[in-house]
């Protein structure tokens, strides 16, 4: 921690200081309260650069450990670090969940006592603000009256600026085809009400080529060269853009084509877009199954938590490996059945008990779950996407979902003129866990033989043996 924050001194927009740094602020876990953490936390929070998502966590540490027992308002309200954490972060702790809420409930008694202190109403405004993260996903109290009490706790009527200009957005975006088929159609309309996910902020990553980066990866890929001009990127299910955006701002001379059935969701993404003044990036409306209608063809594509949400994953992928150059890298990700027991295990009681996919529905899931009356959905917590209202309908409560094994793989890419060059154990995540050593390590020492740890038959063996190998699955395929 000591010499990312030297570097950092010393050339502030170092991204790979900077990346080092949030990812010990990320893991940092102390039994008391811990002074240059604090100190190093500030900093994150006031680093643009900084990823306020993995930081979070080591906040919500240094937070709960050091909560007065007491609970004390003006206290609290003095902690700068807890006013930024609600402003910047996502809670993800249930623990420190229940602290919030008292101390929501404190706040609410405060304002509504007439004379509000105003420390008060700071903290209003942060704990406001962070509802507006978690799309009001924590309990309602109808005893509070509308008012400036209220945004703490539920969605307010008053349509915000950004809101106003996602609306207009929405509907200037190019559409490339009516969407048809009716999973398509139902899988739109879910995003359109809770686009995913609703991120709030950009961290900076190091510049990357990203072909090179591959081939790095996987040297048994072919090494086609696509010559000086910009590589054309496919982001099929684009989402609300914070992949998308990521990767336009940190590949080399990369021009990025976004596609997603959700205009809510495009919108959201071309707003940030606009922000963060990112220009090399384009937003379609419509369905991957129609993506041969665009008529053009790609250097490299990326669809990562997509492809399991269509009625046919496979005449997905067939259509996006129908618009790619031979030669182009597809990166993707699916989710996985081992993974997933517990998901699967929450959709069935979400739907023997009938609980609908609205927010009093998602409250509800949430209120049995953290009670411990639906015990066995507990480990639910430990998912990061448990945390707000788009997130955990995503996560519990889709229309349409797919889970695969390695078996179901091999079947799925064969035949689809994708060669399937490898997986990758820590993308996505913000370098929490070396998820990497196991698997690779595992397949490493089980098959010498195959140094490109690409044959899939071998990790269907391996998955055998052991089912929690995979936390689902990303991989990398080189279309023929
Ligand atoms: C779980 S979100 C993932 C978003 C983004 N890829 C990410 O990783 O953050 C799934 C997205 O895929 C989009 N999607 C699902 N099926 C699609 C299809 N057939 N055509 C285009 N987009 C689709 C949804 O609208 C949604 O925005």
């Amino acid at each position: 921690m000591a010499a990312y924050r030297q570097a950092l001194a010393l050339s502030p927009r170092d991204a790979q200081a900077r990346m080092g740094l949030d990812a010990v602020l990320e893991r940092a876990r102390t039994p008391r309260p811990n002074d240059l953490l604090r100190t190093a936390l500030l900093e994150a929070y006031a680093d643009d650069d900084a990823n306020w998502d993995a930081v979070g966590w080591g906040a919500a540490n240094q937070l709960a450990v050091g909560w007065p027992a007491n609970g004390d308002l003006a206290a609290l309200a003095a902690d700068r670090l807890l006013l930024e954490f609600l402003r910047k972060s996502l809670n993800r702790d249930a623990g420190l969940e229940r602290k919030l809420l008292a101390l929501r409930q404190a706040t609410a008694q405060a304002l509504l006592s007439g004379t509000p202190p105003p420390a008060a109403v700071d903290l209003a405004a942060a704990l406001a603000e962070q509802a507006r993260m978690n799309e009001s996903i924590w309990p309602e109290d109808e005893t509070i009256p509308d008012g400036p009490a209220a945004a703490m706790y539920r969605p307010q009527s008053v349509v915000r600026l950004e809101v106003q200009e996602e609306r207009r957005l929405a509907a200037e975006i190019p559409a490339i085809a009516p969407i048809t088929d009716t999973v398509s159609q139902s899988v739109a309309a879910m995003y359109e009400v809770n686009p995913y996910p609703r991120w709030t902020h950009l961290p900076r990553r190091l510049r990357v080529d990203v072909r090179a980066a591959l081939l790095r990866d996987f040297p048994h890929a072919a090494p086609i060269d696509f010559g000086g001009g910009p590589l054309s990127v496919l982001m099929p299910g684009a989402g609300t853009g914070q992949h998308p955006l990521t990767v336009a701002s940190s590949y080399e001379n990369a021009e990025v084509t976004c596609l997603d059935l959700s205009r809510a969701s495009l919108a959201y993404g071309k707003r940030m877009a606009a922000k963060h003044g990112i220009e090399n990036i384009t937003f379609l409306n419509g369905d991957i199954l129609d993506l041969p209608k665009l008529g053009r063809t790609f250097d490299h594509a990326e669809c990562v938590g997509v492809l399991h949400h269509m009625a046919d994953p496979r005449a997905g992928l067939l259509a996006i490996s129908a618009a790619l150059r031979p030669g182009a890298f597809l990166r993707l990700g699916l989710y996985g059945e081992n993974a997933r027991t517990i998901v699967v295990k929450a959709r069935r009681d979400i739907e023997a008990a009938g609980l609908p996919a609205t927010l009093a529905g998602l409250r509800e899931f949430r209120r049995r779950v953290l009670s411990g009356e639906w015990r066995r959905l507990r480990p639910l917590q430990e998912w990061e996407d448990f945390w707000s209202a788009s997130l955990l309908r995503d996560l519990c409560f889709h229309v349409q979902e797919h889970r695969f094994t390695v078996s179901r793989l091999r079947a799925f890419l064969a035949g689809s003129g994708l060669r399937f060059l490898g997986f990758e154990f820590n993308v996505g995540a913000s370098q929490r866990a070396d998820a990497s050593a196991g698997p690779l390590a595992l397949y490493a020492t089980r098959f010498r033989h195959d140094r490109t740890m690409s044959d899939l038959a071998n990790w269907e063996q391996l998955e055998r043996e052991k089912s929690g190998l995979f936390p689902g699955y990303a991989f990398v395929c080189q279309k023929e």
